[in-house]
């Protein structure tokens, strides 16, 4: 029998950026859970195949492609989820960019707005679009993906890491105003993870070795171990948390 601390059964969850990496992850396990899963990224057909394969394994998906930087791409993803399944009550902002790496003083306007459009500017959009519905209905939850990238300072990711701040932010702020609604709003802030976006880092097995034993669990992070916390921060077990930032990064910013 399923354990109803954990249980997601006929929840709606809408995860960002859910074909691949730490998105895809937590589609599959929130769906293992019970809930139904939309399916989003920017390219259409990658999302059909993921949300096929959920559906051949027996879950209950849709595929709603959406570039989480563009304003009418969130409306039509919160609309269409809305139209086929009537609620939402799981927000997952997962979907970022990171398009370049150096010095904050090398960064260039165009890339400073297109880190801070897609990250920060997208997850408010977006969770402006759903969060009214939750509080009609007095009930709901928001993650947002943050990094230890927003909690120390970096000297090749930096201003990714100020948009992953950011973000923390946003929850903290998200949580004070939309609590007294019902809804419950963290962050989650993974250290490295093994997924395409953190490809140059974990497919170069000295770097990976060196970013291993910054750890005391001595290891890198794999999709499932942030996919766990996000179905905690989704399920009845974390009805008493709001408004925090979990670290995930095996210790690394412990000591
Ligand atoms: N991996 C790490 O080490 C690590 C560490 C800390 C935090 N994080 C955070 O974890 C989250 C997920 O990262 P990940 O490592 O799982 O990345 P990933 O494996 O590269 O997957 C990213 C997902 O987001 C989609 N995506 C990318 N840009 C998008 C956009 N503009 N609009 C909509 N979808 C978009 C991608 O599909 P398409 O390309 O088809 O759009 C894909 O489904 C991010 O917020 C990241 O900052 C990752």
């Amino acid at each position: 029998m399923n354990n109803p601390l954990f249980d997601l059964t006929g929840k709606v969850a809408l995860i960002t950026g859910s074909t691949k990496g730490i998105g895809r992850a937590i589609a599959d396990e929130m769906a293992r859970c019970g809930a139904k899963v939309v399916i989003s990224s920017r390219k259409a057909e990658a999302c059909e195949q993921v949300a096929g394969e959920l559906e051949a394994a027996g879950f209950e998906a849709i595929a709603v492609p959406c570039h989480v930087g563009r304003k009418e791409d969130l409306q039509r993803l919160v609309d269409t989820t809305l139209q086929t399944w009537g609620r939402i009550d799981v927000l997952v902002c997962n979907a970022a960019t990171n398009p370049v790496y150096g010095p904050t003083s090398e960064m260039t306007d165009e890339a400073w707005d297109k880190i801070m459009g897609t990250n920060v500017k997208g997850t408010f959009w977006l969770s402006n679009l759903v969060l009214p519905h939750m509080a009609e209905r007095g009930d709901g939850v928001v993650i947002v993906l943050s990094s230890i990238a927003g909690l120390r300072g970096n000297l090749t990711i930096g201003t990714y890491g100020v948009s992953k701040a950011a973000e923390a932010a946003l929850a903290r702020n998200l949580a004070a105003e939309w609590g007294p609604r019902g809804i419950r709003v963290n962050a989650i802030a993974p250290g490295l993870v093994r997924t395409d976006f953190a490809k140059a880092l974990v497919e170069d097995p000295e770097r990976a070795r060196r970013a291993a034993e910054k750890t005391p669990l001595r290891r890198i992070g794999e999709p499932i171990d942030i996919a766990g916390l996000a179905v905690f921060l989704a399920a009845p077990a974390s009805a008493y948390i709001t408004g925090q930032v979990i670290v995930a990064d095996g210790g690394e910013t412990a000591c």
